[in-house]
């Protein structure tokens, strides 16, 4: 096995592009303190030059022959030399291209022009992005280039499927449509040719195969659940190089469950670098706002990928705010000892009463509360964006899905936890033309929240992928002997 192991050192350069921090500055700062992001840049980090030296700029046809995964796995030295020279060309053709994205992502943003437009597609334009010439570029950038590889090891039903309906539906349409469906645009077709690693296992379907039923209080020990996923690390990380030269930070995997935070956190140093895309991207949690993505919770009823359109015009919406929900964690607990059932205007249920249609009330409401419950996040802002209803963020150190891209205080409200005693007064003061220019930014960003299968550009799926594409933009892996 020792002959396995690579003789070239692997680096991983951190070098600092400044695309994250190039999404984030020119609106200006968001007053919203939780989407604050700590980068801390210095231009003598700033590196251009990475991959100056590379001259091929195609890749070569073998690049892409199916079978040359075999040369790689081969025990003995002449052929283990070989591969290595081989990563190391297609590593260098992978970081070219991504020199090349930050190129063409920086000169968008230099002359503030959309250089890439067709008529008729989407152009993501005012101040509902953070920099919608810097996103635009970015996301024709990786609609042209981004490559995924997914595992191929591992058996349904802990891998290679997920739950498609339900809270947690967004971990299985996701595994779905970028591995089991075999018709995603962004699957590598080699490794060697893959820009991040998906570990394509999930949490959900490891709680339910491996736990339930859950007899006794040393079933939740998550002893089980952490060593699965240390297992199949190990697996792809002895079988292939990918998974070791980068210390997993070109790694990643999606959950919307509880449990799915924890993982990590059992095995600091194994996961270090490893990205999560998580529903609960609670940053008191260990979510890191830099390396972690922030996905949304989005709940599923089976043949359908999002609710009914039953928003009404702003004239037609008769109800102030909305909520209706279990008494789940603190928050939920405080807005219902001080607003259930007591006010017309701001309409507060545990549950809803019979006949009432909780899709057509979101329709009928300006404002939709959206409070944490036992996770950080909930499906009911995607609900209320759907329903054109303005959310409004209820809760403490949850980074909101997209961050890096959309400016969230144009399309939604944050209101304190400490301040839920007020939130009528608070709604009431929003002035008429303020909550018109909502609204209208909820109707404009909801694309960004739909569901398509296949995924379409600019939608839900290609919004997380995105997410990840722009983290990898933001760090270079390089060969040295
Ligand atoms: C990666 O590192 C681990 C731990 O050091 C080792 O067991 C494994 O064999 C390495 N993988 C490869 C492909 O060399
Ligand atoms: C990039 O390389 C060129 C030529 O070697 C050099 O002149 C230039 O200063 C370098 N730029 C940066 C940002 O390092
Ligand atoms: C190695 O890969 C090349 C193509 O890249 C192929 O022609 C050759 O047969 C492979 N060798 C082995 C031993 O699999
Ligand atoms: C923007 O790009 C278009 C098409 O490439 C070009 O015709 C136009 O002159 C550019 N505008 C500016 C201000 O650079
Ligand atoms: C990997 O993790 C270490 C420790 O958290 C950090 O210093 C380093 O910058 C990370 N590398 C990347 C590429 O994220
Ligand atoms: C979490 O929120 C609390 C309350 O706002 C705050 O005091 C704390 O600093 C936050 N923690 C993190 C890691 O952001
Ligand atoms: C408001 O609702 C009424 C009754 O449902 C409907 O007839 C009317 O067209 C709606 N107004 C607008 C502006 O949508
Ligand atoms: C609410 O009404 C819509 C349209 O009539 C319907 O499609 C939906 O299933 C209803 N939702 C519930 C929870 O009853
Ligand atoms: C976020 O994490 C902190 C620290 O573990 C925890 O106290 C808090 O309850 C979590 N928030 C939610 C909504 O789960």
């Amino acid at each position: 096995m020792e002959a396995t192991r690579c003789p070239a050192v692997f680096l991983l350069l951190p070098l600092f592009f400044l695309i994250l921090l190039i999404f984030f500055t020119p609106f200006g700062r968001n007053n919203l303190s939780h989407l604050d992001f700590p980068l801390s840049l210095s231009s003598s980090n700033i590196n251009d030059n990475i991959t100056t030296q590379v001259q091929i700029q195609q890749p070569p046809d073998e690049f892409l022959l199916p079978n040359s995964e075999d040369n790689r796995t081969m025990i003995d030295h002449k052929a283990t030399t070989i591969s290595i020279k081989k990563i190391t060309t297609s590593l260098d053709i992978v970081e070219q291209g991504l020199a090349e994205a930050r190129a063409s992502i920086r000169e968008a943003i230099r002359l503030r022009n959309y250089t890439s437009w067709k008529t008729g597609n989407f152009v993501p334009k005012g101040s509902l992005y953070r920099n919608p010439y810097a996103f635009h570029q970015s996301h024709i950038e990786m609609m042209k280039r981004f490559k995924v590889w997914i595992y191929e090891e591992g058996e349904e039903p802990l891998v290679h499927g997920g739950p498609l309906n339900d809270i947690y539906s967004i971990e299985g349409q996701f595994i779905d449509e970028m591995d089991t469906s075999n018709k995603s645009p962004f699957k590598a077709r080699h490794p060697d040719e893959a820009h991040v690693f998906y570990l394509p296992f999930s949490v959900v379907r490891m709680v339910q195969y491996v736990y339930k039923p859950i007899m006794s209080k040393n079933d939740y020990n998550r002893d089980r659940l952490h060593r699965l996923v240390e297992d199949y690390v190990g697996v792809v990380a002895h079988k292939y190089p990918y998974w070791n030269r980068s210390n997993g930070a070109d790694h990643f995997f999606l959950s919307c469950h509880d449990w799915a935070p924890g993982i990590s956190v059992a095995n600091p140093q194994l996961f270090k670098n490893f990205t999560r895309l998580l529903c609960n991207a609670n940053t008191s949690e260990g979510f890191q706002l830099k390396r972690d993505v922030s996905i949304p919770g989005l709940y599923l009823i089976p043949g359908h990928l999002g609710p009914p359109n039953l928003g009404q015009s702003p004239i037609n919406r008769t109800i102030l705010a909305f909520f209706a929900g279990g008494a789940h964690g603190d928050i939920r607990k405080l807005l219902l000892d001080h607003w259930k059932d007591k006010d017309n205007e701001v309409q507060v249920h545990e549950y809803l009463p019979k006949g009432r249609n909780y899709t057509k009330l979101m329709g009928l409401s300006k404002f939709c509360l959206c409070p944490s419950g036992f996770e950080v996040g909930s499906p009911r802002i995607v609900e209320s964006i759907h329903a054109g209803c303005v959310p409004v963020i209820i809760s403490y150190n949850y980074s909101l899905p997209f961050n890096d891209v959309l400016n969230w205080n144009k399309f939604s409200l944050e209101i304190p936890v400490a301040k839920i005693p007020e939130i009528k007064i608070i709604l009431q003061s929003v002035s008429k033309s303020k909550y018109l220019k909502l609204h209208m930014n909820v109707l404009r960003v909801r694309r960004h929240f739909i569901v398509n299968r296949p995924a379409k550009p600019f939608d839900m799926m290609h919004m997380i992928l995105h997410s990840l594409w722009l983290r990898r933009l933001n760090f270079g892996l390089s060969t040295s002997e």
